[in-house]
C-alpha cells in the first residue's frame, strides 16, 4: 500500500509517500521558524495560512522528486490532532479532497502517534512492547507502547514541556526562537562545574515531570550574575545537564518498572546531542536498547504520518465522510 502522509498540526509543513513494501519514497519539509521568530512563538493564524501557501506547491515538487502521481496512491493520511485547529484543517482539507477526488480512502492520524512510530522509518525498528519517551516543544511524556494503537501514559509533565523549557531559558539567553538547538550548541562551551541547577521531581516516585521549576531557576540565575559569553554558555551547560539527567532517570524508571528493554525516543528534544550519549550510557548499564529516529524525522514531519496512516489503513481503518479536526485529542483513546 503506498499512502501519501500530510503534516500541518504546527509550524512545519510536512509530506511524504510512504510504501509498505518500498518503504519512504520521498518527502518534503518545510519549517515555519524564521516567519514566527520575530514574534518569540508561533502565532496560529499565520500558521494556517502558510499552510495553504506552501503544502500544495510542495505537493507537486513531491510528485516530481519520485516521478508519481496522485493515481499511483492508495490512500492519504493527514494530522487530524492534536495541534492549532486552522493548521490541522488545512491538511485536513487537502487530505480529504484528494481522497474524495481521486477515489481513495484517507485516515486522520493522532500526531504524537506519528512521532512514537517515526523510529519505524528505520532499516531496525523496535519490536512491540516498548517505552517511548515523548520530550517536543508541547509533550514531555513516557508511554507504553504494546502494540500499534494501543498506548499508556506511564508519566507526564505537571506544567512545562522540556522543549518549552528549552525554549524559555534560550529566550532568556538572548538566543531566539525556538532556542532549543542553539542552547545545546551554545552548551558545547560551556564548564560543567561552575553552575549545578536541580533536578526537578527526581526524589518523588512515580514517573511524572515538571520544568517550570527549573526555568525559574534558570530565570534567577541569568538575572543575577553578568551575561558575558562564557556566563551564558555554562548557564545553558548546567540548564541542558538538569534536564538530560531528569529525562534519563525518569527513562531509567519507567524500564525498570515495566521490565521492558526497548526504549524510543521521539520528538524535537530527542535531537539533543547530550540527550542522546546519556541516554546511550544508561541504557548500556541496563542491558537495553535506545532507538532514535533520524534528526530530520526527531521533528515534526509527513514522513511518520504517511507511515502511521499506512498502518491504520492496512488495518482496514478509513475516514467517514465528515472533515472534522480533533485539537485536544488524548492518544491513551486510541485503538485499532
Ligand atoms: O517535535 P517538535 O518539532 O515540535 C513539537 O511538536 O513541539 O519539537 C520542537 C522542540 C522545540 O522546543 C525545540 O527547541 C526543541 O524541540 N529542540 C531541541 C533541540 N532541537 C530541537 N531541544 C534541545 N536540544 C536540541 N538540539
Ligand atoms: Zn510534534
Amino acid at each position: 500500500m503506498r499512502v501519501l502522509g500530510i503534516e500541518t498540526s504546527c509550524d512545519e509543513t510536512g509530506i511524504a509517500i510512504y510504501d509498505s513494501t518500498q518503504g519512504l519514497l520521498g518527502h518534503q519539509l518545510y519549517t515555519q521558524t524564521a516567519m514566527h521568530a520575530m514574534y518569540g512563538g508561533v502565532v496560529p493564524e499565520l500558521a494556517s495560512r502558510d499552510h495553504v501557501r506552501k503544502v500544495l506547491p510542495m505537493l507537486i515538487a513531491l510528485f516530481q522528486q519520485t516521478q508519481l502521481s496522485g493515481k499511483d496512491l492508495d490512500g492519504i493520511a493527514y494530522t487530524a490532532g492534536p495541534g492549532l485547529i486552522g493548521a490541522l484543517l488545512v491538511g485536513a482539507m487537502l487530505g480529504r479532497t484528494l481522497g474524495w477526488a481521486w477515489q481513495i480512502p484517507t485516515i486522520g492520524v493522532h500526531h504524537l502517534e506519528g512521532h512514537l512510530l517515526a523510529p519505524f522509518l528505520e532499516p531496525h525498528p523496535p519490536m512491540f512492547p516498548f517505552i517511548a519517551l515523548l520530550v517536543s516543544g508541547g509533550h514531555t511524556e513516557l508511554v507504553k507502547v504494546s502494540r500499534l494503537g494501543q498506548y499508556e501514559i506511564l508519566g507526564d509533565t505537571l506544567d512545562d514541556a522540556a522543549g518549552e523549557a528549552f525554549d524559555k531559558t534560550a529566550r532568556l539567553l538572548g538566543l531566539g526562537y525556538p532556542g532549543g538547538s542553539a542552547l545545546a550548541t551554545l552548551a558545547e562551551y560551556g564548564s560543567p562545574s561552575r553552575f549545578h541547577f536541580p533536578r526537578p521531581m527526581v526524589d518523588r516516585p512515580g514517573l511524572d515531570f515538571s520544568f517550570s521549576g527549573l526555568k525559574t531557576y534558570a530565570a534567577h540565575v541569568i538575572q543575577t550574575h553578568n551575561l558575558d559569553e562564557q556566563t551564558k554558555a555554562d548557564i545553558a551547560y548546567a540548564f541542558q545537564a538538569a534536564v538530560v539527567e531528569t529525562l534519563v532517570i525518569k527513562c531509567r524508571r519507567a524500564l525498570r518498572q515495566t521490565g521492558l528493554k526497548q526504549l524510543l525516543i521521539a520528538g524535537g528534544v530527542g535531537a539533543n546531542r547530550m540527550l542522546r550519549q546519556a541516554l546511550q550510557a544508561m541504557v548500556q548499564s541496563e542491558q537495553a536498547c535506545v532507538y532514535f529516529p533520524r534528526l530530520e524525522f526527531c521533528t515534526d514531519n509527513g514522513a511518520m504520518i504517511a507511515y502511521a496512516g499506512c498502518q491504520r489503513l492496512l488495518a482496514g481503518q478509513q475516514d467517514s465522510l465528515a472533515i472534522d479536526v480533533n485539537p485536544r485529542w488524548s492518544l491513551p483513546s486510541l485503538s485499532i
